[in-house]
Formats: structure tokens, C-alpha cells, sequence
């Protein structure tokens, strides 16, 4: 990753634009914010946007729909100092894994103590619907188990001297039951607070990082799905890993914006050609396929409730 003089010109960037004195200057949670829910800052108080072109060792975001900055403010009803990442860096725009994640190497030098990180995902358990959020409590990293693992290569330093990184560091418990207790309880907090808006149940399971940029093939749906997991998504988990090598505990909550669709079987080509020199007519179908647009749209449409249950779990860590 970066030498300690590029976190140090980093932090002093930080810090020449944030008030003097401010809390903000070491924020307590960081918080990661996917395809469509930068709506997240709007929620934040005294909020300091700094964009990633504006801050040394940062590399630049390049998708649609993904902004690129940091953004510092208060949160909540108990006024947690936070920064948030509108808008991240994927590996698929050909950023390398340190670049991805020096940002949250970052935001724990600035004193993190917690990282939430959201993301949209496409559904792979067929009881998972649309538009519902998921509790991340697992991954599969395939591009880590296939030789792309952010943490290959020599040790970084550590941001805490009294506890250098572990060579081989063990991912058994990389998603904080803590935290995940909070956010179902948050869930509860939110639908008592709107009582007449539908109740949100939050989903659990385990997410699949696969590199993109392509969607699955129904070949590779099936098999993501018959290895364990429940969503597919392209990023998180680099983030994640670094966060846990950091000391950092985390929370993903992965949005579920479209089913993965995963057919028993082909059809036969073979068949339907048959049947048509026997002068039979047939009916040709198209294997239904999933679009950014898509995905982008119940970003927007969730962005709300990803939002205020966002708030509602720093307040219940602040309150822990
Ligand atoms: Cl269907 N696949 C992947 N890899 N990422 C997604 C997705 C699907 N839907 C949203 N993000």
C-alpha cells in the first residue's frame, strides 16, 4: 500500500478543510455508500465534502452513478462525528486492490472504530426478494481465493504500533455479531418510528464478491448459488477484509436490487430446429438479463430507508 508520508498528506488535506477543533477531525464510524444510496450524506449535520481529486493518494472514481467524495458531519440523534465515502472504488475500473481500499485504511487513521458498508447486490436465494436489505454475516471472496486478496504482498504498517498485522489473518468472525445485533434491532427501532410504513425485515446471509464488470452467466449463477451464497455483488469485500486486518469491527448491508436469474436448465436449440424442418412452429426465448439501470433504480428507491436505518444503528452505537 502507501507509504506513511501519503496517509500523512492525505490526513493533512483532511484536515485543512475541516473546521479547527472539530470533532470531525476523528470521526468515531465510517460509512461506505453504494450504487445509489449517497443520499446517505443528506442526513448528516455541519457536513464537509472533500473530493477524491482533492485528496493525495486517492485514486478517481470513473462509474455512473457513483460520486467521489468524502463527506464529514454529525449523525443521528446522538451527533456521532462520521465520514462517509460517496461513492467508492471498484476493482473492475482497473484500480488496484491497495487503491480500493486506502481509503479505509484512511478513515482508521483518522480513529474509526466502526465501519458500515453498503452495497447493491443481485439476489441469488430464490426467498430473497427485490428491494430488500440483507444482513451480511459471510462471504465468498473469489477473486481472493484466485489470487486477488488485497492483502497480498508485504505488511502494511499497522495504524495501531501495539498491534501489528498478522500475517495470515483469520477472516472466521469478519462481520461483527455486535453489529449485526444492532441492525436488526435498528430495523425494529425504524418500523416503530413509522408505524404506518411497512415493517422492515431485515434478510441474512452470505455474499459472494465476484470482480465484474460482467454480470453472471446462468452457468455462474448456479454455481455461486450451489456454493453457498445468497447475493452477488462486486465490491465490499476487499473493503471488509482490510476494515478486519485494521482492527476495525463491520457491518455490510447489502441492498437487493434485482433477482439473479437462475434457470433449471437450457432450452434445445438442437430441438427447436428439429421441429422447424419438420414445419413446426416455435417459440424462441430470450433468457431475461439484469441492467445497471435497474440496479440504480431501487438504489433510489430504497435510498430512504437505507438511509434512517443507517442513523438508527449509530445511534444504538453510541448508546452501546
Ligand atoms: Cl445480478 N450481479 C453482480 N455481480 N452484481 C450485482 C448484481 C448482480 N446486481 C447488482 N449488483
Amino acid at each position: 500500500t502507501r507509504p506513511s508520508l501519503v496517509f500523512e498528506e492525505t490526513i493533512a488535506a483532511i484536515n485543512a478543510r475541516l473546521p479547527p477543533n472539530s470533532p470531525l477531525s476523528s470521526p468515531q464510524v465510517g460509512i461506505i455508500c453504494g450504487s445509489g444510496l449517497g443520499g446517505l450524506a443528506s442526513s448528516m449535520r455541519e457536513v464537509v465534502k472533500i473530493g477524491y481529486e482533492d485528496l493525495a493518494g486517492f485514486a478517481k472514481s470513473t462509474v455512473q452513478g457513483h460520486a467521489g467524495a468524502l463527506a464529514f458531519g454529525f449523525i443521528g440523534k446522538e451527533n456521532v462525528p462520521a465520514v462517509a465515502m460517496l461513492g467508492r472504488l471498484h476493482f473492475y475500473e482497473g484500480h488496484s486492490l491497495q487503491d480500493v481500499t486506502y481509503p479505509v485504511r484512511v478513515m482508521v487513521r483518522l480513529g474509526i472504530k466502526q465501519i458500515i458498508i453498503t452495497n447493491a447486490a443481485g439476489a441469488l436465494n430464490p426467498a430473497i426478494e427485490a428491494g430488500s436489505i440483507v444482513v451480511v454475516r459471510d462471504h465468498l471472496a473469489l477473486p481472493s481465493l484466485t489470487s486477488s486478496n488485497p492483502l497480498l504482498g508485504p505488511l502494511t504498517a499497522s495504524s495501531n504500533p501495539s498491534s501489528p498485522f498478522p500475517r495470515f489473518l483469520p477472516l472466521s468472525s469478519a462481520y461483527s455479531t455486535a453489529l449485526q445485533r444492532l441492525a436488526h434491532l435498528a430495523s425494529h427501532d425504524l418500523s416503530s418510528a413509522n408505524s404506518s410504513s411497512p415493517r422492515v425485515v431485515l434478510e441474512e446471509g452470505t455474499y459472494a464478491w465476484v470482480s465484474g464488470p460482467t454480470y453472471e452467466t446462468p452457468a455462474e449463477g448456479r454455481f455461486l448459488r450451489a456454493a453457498g451464497a445468497d447475493v452477488v455483488g462486486m465490491s465490499t469485500v476487499p473493503e471488509v477484509v482490510v476494515a478486519k486486518e485494521e482492527g476495525v469491527e463491520v457491518l455490510v448491508l447489502s441492498l437487493v436490487t434485482n433477482a439473479v436469474v437462475i434457470p433449471d436448465g437450457y432450452r434445445s436449440i438442437r430441438e427447436e430446429v428439429e421441429a422447424e424442418l419438420a414445419g413446426k412452429k416455435v417459440q424462441m426465448q430470450e433468457m431475461p438479463s439484469v441492467s445497471h439501470d435497474e440496479v440504480l433504480e431501487m438504489g433510489k428507491a430504497k435510498a430512504d430507508v437505507m438511509r434512517q436505518l443507517v442513523e438508527l444503528i449509530v445511534d444504538r452505537i453510541s448508546l452501546e
